[in-house]
């Protein structure tokens, strides 16, 4: 078991605290915070309370986006490179002290610590030509591969240097818990589901850089 109790956190989202893992630098732990993931089951109306904890459990879900249908293909046609492009590479779970941990590829930048978020870089730099580009491209790469994310959150991207330009890694935010299986393999459906995440991307930087005279709900029905 991995031993994290002596460690902090070099990030945190909401639900999840990201350890650089003790004996190997190059990976990430992620645990839950489980004071988040009860509050989150407290907040749900009964029925969909009825269907467990399991459901909210981040790191599951995430597990389970990692084996979806494009991924999968890919990574038996031994087309690796072109998923790992813009994904960390994902190890699977491992125990640790503060309960089960995803491990993944930690995303660094060019001195070596954890690279920026995307959301951090809009606020630094804005917009700006390099970061349009990285975007474009990695909406390229969702459009080429079928691989199916959440909405796609300027929080849950990291942007890093690879053959010296600005590439994006989604380091949260992977899979489409609430589409079945069965439909998540049909290609025509997933061009649709694909380009409107898309879509909605552009217009959450576009909130983000702008002066957000509207909460992101209002502005997303404009
Ligand atoms: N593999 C990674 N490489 C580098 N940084 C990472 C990686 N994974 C996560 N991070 C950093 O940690 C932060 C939190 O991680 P993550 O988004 O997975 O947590 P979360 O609690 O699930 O987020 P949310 O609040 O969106 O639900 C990210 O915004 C990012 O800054
Ligand atoms: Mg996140």
């Amino acid at each position: 078991m991995i031993d994290l109790s002596e460690l902090k956190p070099f990030a945190s989202g909401s639900n999840r605290h990201c350890y650089q893992h003790p004996d190997d630098p190059a990976l990430c732990l992620k645990v839950l915070r489980p004071e988040n993931i009860e509050a989150r089951y407290q907040r749900q109306a009964w029925p969909k309370k009825a269907l467990g904890k399991a459901r909210i459990d981040d790191n599951r879900q995430e597990l389970r986006a990692y084996r979806q249908h494009a991924i999968s293909k890919l990574l038996t046609e031994d087309r690796g490179s072109l998923v790992w492009a813009h994904l960390p590479r994902f190890h699977g779970a491992v125990q640790t002290s503060l309960g089960a941990a995803n491990v993944s590829e930690l995303i660094t930048g060019s001195n070596g610590s954890p690279a920026e978020t995307l959301e951090h870089y809009l606020q630094r730099q804005g917009f700006d030509l390099p970061a349009q580009n990285a975007v474009e491209r990695f909406c390229d790469w969702l459009r080429q591969t079928g691989i199916l994310t959440r909405n796609l959150l300027p929080h849950n991207l990291v942007i890093a240097e690879r053959n010296g330009q600005p590439e994006l890694f989604l380091v949260d935010g992977l899979g489409a818990p609430a589409i079945p299986d069965k439909l998540a393999a049909i290609l025509a459906w997933r061009r649709r589901y694909i380009s409107r995440r898309i879509k909605r991307f552009y217009l959450r930087i576009d909130w983000e850089t702008g002066n957000r005279n509207e909460s992101w709900e209002t502005s997303q029905k404009l």
